[in-house]
C-alpha cells in the first residue's frame, strides 16, 4: 500500500454537486471542524439476503432480533428532528434494507417529512425486480446497487448467493422505471474481481450508470478484510486509462465520497471512493444510524451514542436533538485506519449501513 499516502495524484475536487454542504445557514448541525452536516445514513437493518465476503463475518454472527432494532416510528421520529436541525439528505442502508417487513409504507412517510428533499437507497439489488416499481411510487428516485462482479458464477462465490441474473434485471429496470442516477457500487478486491476493472469501464460506454470503484476497508471483525486484498484507486484509475482517456467529470466533479470521470462520448460515468488512500473526511457532511439505535459520527470510528436508549427512556425532543448535537461535536477530523496499523472498526458493516 505504498501510494496510500499520496494526496497529489486525484485532482482535488471543488466543492460542488453533493459535497456541498446541503443544510443552509441556519443548520445547527455544525461540528467542532465546521462541518456542517446534513446528510443522515439510517441503516433500517442488519439482515440481508446476502453474505458478502468483506462484510459478513466468516463465523455467522448474531443478528438482532426485531426488537433491537429501531421501530419505523422512532425513526421517522428522529429524522423529522433531524431534519429540524438541519439534515436535508437521508440515505437507507443496511443490511438489505428491502428485506426489513413494511419498509415500503415506511419510505412513502419518510417522503413525506417537510423539508426532507433528497431521500436514497443503497440496495444489493436482489429484491429489485419484484421492488423497483413500488419503489418509485413510494418516491425514491435515485439507486445505489452494490454489484462487485460482472460473472454470474463469480456473484455467487463472492456473495453465497445465486442471484446475478436477478440484480443485474433489477438494475435494468430500475434505469426503465426512471430512477436517475442508478450509481453502480464495486469494492475491489485484489485476486477476487480486481480482472474485470475494464468490463466494468467498458459497461459505461454504452449504459447511463456510474459506475464507482470502492477502496476495500477494514470495517468489522472476521470479514476477508486484509491490506493483501487492498487495490488503490490510483491503481484502479492507471488500469482504466489504459482503455482510453479519463476525463474528469464536469472539472472533476465530487460527488459525496467520489471523484466522477468519464471516457470521451460515454454513456456513463465513473466514480472513484478513496476512503484509505484520499482521505475525504475534510468534506465529510454525514451522520449514521445504525440498525440497533445508536449514533455513528464516523465510519470508521467505534465510538457512538446509544439513542435508542434515549429514546426509550426520557424520550423528549430535547433529549433526541441533544443526542443529535452531540454525535455531530463527536466527529473526529478524520479516520485514524493508518495510524492504527489498519486494524479492523468493531463495528459490524451490516449494522452500520457502510
Ligand atoms: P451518494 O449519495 O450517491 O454519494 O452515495 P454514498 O457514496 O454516500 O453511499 P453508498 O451507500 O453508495 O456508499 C458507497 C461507499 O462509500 C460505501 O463503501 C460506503 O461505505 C462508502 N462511504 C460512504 N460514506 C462514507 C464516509 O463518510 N466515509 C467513508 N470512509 N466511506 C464512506
Ligand atoms: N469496504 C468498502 N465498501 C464496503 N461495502 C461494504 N463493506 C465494505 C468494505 N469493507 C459497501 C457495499 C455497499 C456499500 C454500502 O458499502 O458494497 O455498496
Ligand atoms: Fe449484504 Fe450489503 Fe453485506 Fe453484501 S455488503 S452481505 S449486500 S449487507
Amino acid at each position: 500500500m505504498t501510494d496510500s499516502v499520496r494526496h497529489t495524484d486525484l485532482p482535488r475536487p471543488s466543492p460542488e454537486g453533493d459535497s456541498l454542504p446541503e443544510g443552509g445557514s441556519h443548520s445547527r448541525l455544525v461540528d467542532a471542524f465546521a462541518r456542517t452536516i446534513s446528510y443522515l445514513r439510517v441503516s433500517l437493518t442488519d439482515h440481508c439476503n446476502l453474505r458478502c465476503l468483506y462484510c459478513t463475518p466468516k463465523e455467522a454472527g448474531e443478528k438482532l432480533a426485531g426488537a433491537e432494532l429501531l421501530t419505523y416510528e422512532e425513526i421517522l421520529r428522529v429524522v423529522e428532528l433531524a431534519v429540524g436541525l438541519g439534515i436535508r439528505k437521508v440515505r437507507l442502508t443496511g443490511g438489505e434494507p428491502l428485506v426489513r417487513r413494511g419498509v415500503l409504507d415506511f419510505i412513502g412517510r419518510l417522503t413525506a417529512i417537510p423539508g426532507l428533499r433528497d431521500i436514497r437507497l443503497t440496495t444489493n439489488g436482489v429484491l429489485l425486480p419484484d421492488m423497483a416499481a413500488e419503489l418509485f411510487r413510494a418516491g425514491i428516485r435515485k439507486l445505489n446497487v452494490s454489484l462487485d462482479t460482472l460473472k454470474p458464477e463469480r456473484f455467487r462465490e463472492i456473495t453465497g448467493a445465486d442471484c446475478f441474473e436477478r440484480v443485474w434485471t433489477g438494475i435494468r429496470l430500475a434505469r426503465k422505471i426512471g430512477f436517475d442516477p442508478v450509481k453502480i457500487n464495486v469494492v475491489v478486491l485484489k485476486g477476487v474481481n480486481d480482472d474485470e476493472l475494464l468490463d466494468f469501464g467498458r459497461l459505461t460506454l454504452t449504459e447511463p450508470y456510474q459506475v464507482r470503484f470502492i477502496e476495500f476497508m477494514p470495517v468489522g471483525q472476521g470479514t476477508a478484510w486484509s491490506r493483501d486484498r487492498y487495490v488503490s484507486s490510483t491503481d484502479i484509475r492507471e488500469r482504466l486509462a489504459a482503455l482510453a482517456p479519463l476525463l474528469p467529470s464536469r472539472g472533476g466533479a465530487q460527488e459525496g465520497p467520489a471523484s466522477v470521470y468519464r471516457f470521451e462520448g460515454a454513456a456513463g460515468s465513473l466514480g472513484f471512493i478513496s476512503p484509505i488512500s484520499h482521505q475525504f473526511c475534510d468534506r465529510c457532511n454525514r451522520l449514521r444510524l445504525t440498525a440497533e439505535g445508536r449514533l455513528r459520527s464516523c465510519l470508521l470510528s467505534d465510538e457512538e451514542i446509544d439513542l435508542k436508549a434515549v429514546l426509550r427512556g426520557d424520550g423528549s425532543d430535547t433529549a433526541i436533538e441533544k443526542a443529535l448535537l452531540q454525535a455531530t461535536l463527536n466527529k473526529p477530523k478524520g479516520h485514524q485506519l493508518a495510524q492504527n496499523g489498519f486494524r479492523n472498526c468493531h463495528g459490524q458493516m451490516s449494522r452500520i449501513g457502510g
